[in-house]
């Protein structure tokens, strides 16, 4: 980030939605960073933020140990905008009184009618009534002197408050989440007609600062990346090429565990860019090792390690690099405002994490501040293919997990048929709410029949899943007609396969993928 570019500072209070807030922000075409709120207040000057939003939180602001705020925040000549815990913590840090909220009226959870003054500067491009998103134990009693009450709803007599001549806000509700009518409309009255943003912050911006900035820092250095082929590792290999070309390395390691046809495209569209490509071949390698094993985790072990090795091995061919390219993005640094981290990186989902053996000065994490669709969009920018950037979600262990049991090469591409027929039916008919969806192919086998003769064959399993954050999902409502489209072309199309079965559980209690 350059220093004069306007950023926006979200101070942390622990809330489960702090990265709703900082995405709604960024949505609005503006930068901003999610702090914690223990940031001292030298840091937030430094910061230099146009604005600061003080996040919700699951405590309490009369409770001695709670977070608080260094009251110099309201001396910064910036707005300020409170948000649940913040809106307390900012009415109880210049004067007010917060209690808990049965005292008062009553608790309020969920969708709640709230009634807007609309004169309000906060909520002057909105309507009287809607509904808002509310989660709070306590509730304002009393606001601080200077402030107007600007909303209200049945259990929360200051639901919104104001002292717009300092442009200090506070909302009792959340107006970063979809369930809040008007939330965006208020987050941008906030930040575009009351802090002055210009909202020009997009990733066509972005690419050139980004290749500003990489190329300040390597030099003439040489980095390595290990490239995967998803999003993010691709991404972060064509912006790492366009800033320092030649001097980047990608080391693509195949595993034989993509899906039809994944690694010669990427060995196709790499191989055309200003950068040393190398593709290891380790399909066998991978395929002896995993050879007789069953066990779900163990196969993840086998893989990670076994992809670290082979990486290590071509890293020393190359010797001694300066810089490590990581393709971590922000939803994985992001550090929650009560201390431990947010967003701890499940350890099942690295790829066998960092090598050990690779001789190098330090880790460049170009993608570190951007949001899973941002780096889409830049990947956009740099002129990736649509196929590789919009690409769902796919495991590190690829295929691997994907066949129950034990592995072998024929089931691998009897797997990646079923797989390719079942996504591009899926495609082509643009399902609704299809946010991943693959074959699985079981360690069943059942008897069936065909033309005159019986059967004795495997059983795949289809999976599709709609989801927004993979944390919780429901199996999609694919048309029976197109299922039995499918089913009928797998069964035609593909050897070994004689029954084909849609899993229709949700995400408690399966998962998405089977092991
Ligand atoms: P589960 O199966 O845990 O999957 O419900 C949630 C999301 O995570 C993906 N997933 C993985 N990604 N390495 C990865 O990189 C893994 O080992 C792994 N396991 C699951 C899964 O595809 C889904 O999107």
């Amino acid at each position: 980030m350059k220093a004069d570019e306007e950023k926006v500072l979200i101070l942390d209070f622990g809330s489960q939605y702090n990265q709703l807030i900082a995405r709604r922000v960024r949505e609005i075409g503006i930068y901003c960073e999610v702090k914690p709120f223990s940031l001292s207040f030298k840091e937030i000057e430094d910061f230099n933020p146009i604005a600061v939003i003080l996040s919700g939180g699951p405590s309490s602001v009369y409770d001695e140990k709670s977070p608080k705020i260094d009251k110099r925040v309201f001396e910064l000549g910036v707005p300020v905008l409170g948000i649940c815990y913040g809106a307390q913590l900012m009415a109880h840090t210049l004067g007010g009184t917060v209690v808990p909220a049965d005292s008062l009226a009553s608790r309020e959870y969920g969708r709640t009618e709230t009634e807007f003054n609309t004169n309000s500067s906060l909520f002057g491009n909105i309507t009287s009534k809607s509904i808002t998103w509310m989660s709070h134990g306590d509730s304002v009693k009393q606001i601080p002197e200077g402030f107007e009450p600007i909303a209200h709803s049945a259990g929360c007599p200051y639901a919104g408050f104001e002292n717009n001549e300092k442009r200090f806000y506070a909302v009792q509700f959340h107006p970063e989440v979809s369930h809040t009518e008007k939330g965006t409309e208020i987050l941008r009255t906030f930040l575009v007609d009351i802090a002055k943003a210009k909202a020009n912050w997009s990733m066509v911006n972005y690419k050139q600062t980004a290749i500003d900035a990489i190329r300040a820092k390597v030099k003439d250095g040489k980095a390595l990346l290990a490239l995967s082929g998803g999003v993010d590792s691709s991404v972060a290999a064509a912006l790492m090429s366009q800033a320092i070309g030649e001097n980047l390395t990608c080391v693509f390691v195949d595993h034989g565990l993509m899906r039809k046809d994944e690694g010669d495209q990427v060995e196709q569209i790499f191989s055309s860019y200003k950068l040393n490509f190398v593709r290891v071949n380790a399909q066998e390698l991978f395929l002896d090792k995993l050879s007789g094993v069953s066990e779900p985790e163990k196969k993840r072990k086998i893989i990670g390690e076994e992809f670290i090795r082979v990486f290590e091995q071509e890293a020393k061919k190359i010797g001694k690099v300066d810089f490590l390219v990581q393709g971590t993005i922000y939803p994985d640094v992001i550090e929650s405002g009560l201390g431990s981290n947010a967003a701890v990186i499940k350890s099942h989902h690295n790829v066998g994490g960092l090598p050990d053996y690779v001789d190098f000065k330090e880790i460049i994490e170009p993608l570190r501040y951007l949001f899973k669709d941002e780096v889409r969009q830049l990947g956009r920018e740099l002129g990736l293919p649509e196929y590789l950037v919009s690409r769902q979600p796919f495991p590190g262990p690829g295929l691997a997990i994907r066949i129950i049991g034990d592995i072998t090469k024929e089931k691998l591409d009897v797997l990646r048929e079923a797989d390719w027929i079942f996504r591009s039916e899926i495609e082509n008919a643009a399902v609704k709410d299809a946010s991943q969806y693959f074959a699985v192919l079981t360690n069943t086998r059942s008897v069936g029949v065909m033309g005159d003769g019986r059967t004795y064959e495997y059983t795949l399993a289809l999976r599709c899943v709609s989801t927004s954050d993979f944390m919780t999902a429901t199996f999609t409502r694919i048309p029976y007609e197109l299922l039995e489209k499918i089913s009928h072309r797998i069964v035609n199309e593909v050897p070994h396969i004689n029954r084909v079965v849609y899993d229709i559980t949700a995400k408690p209690p399966a998962t998405v993928e089977w092991e």
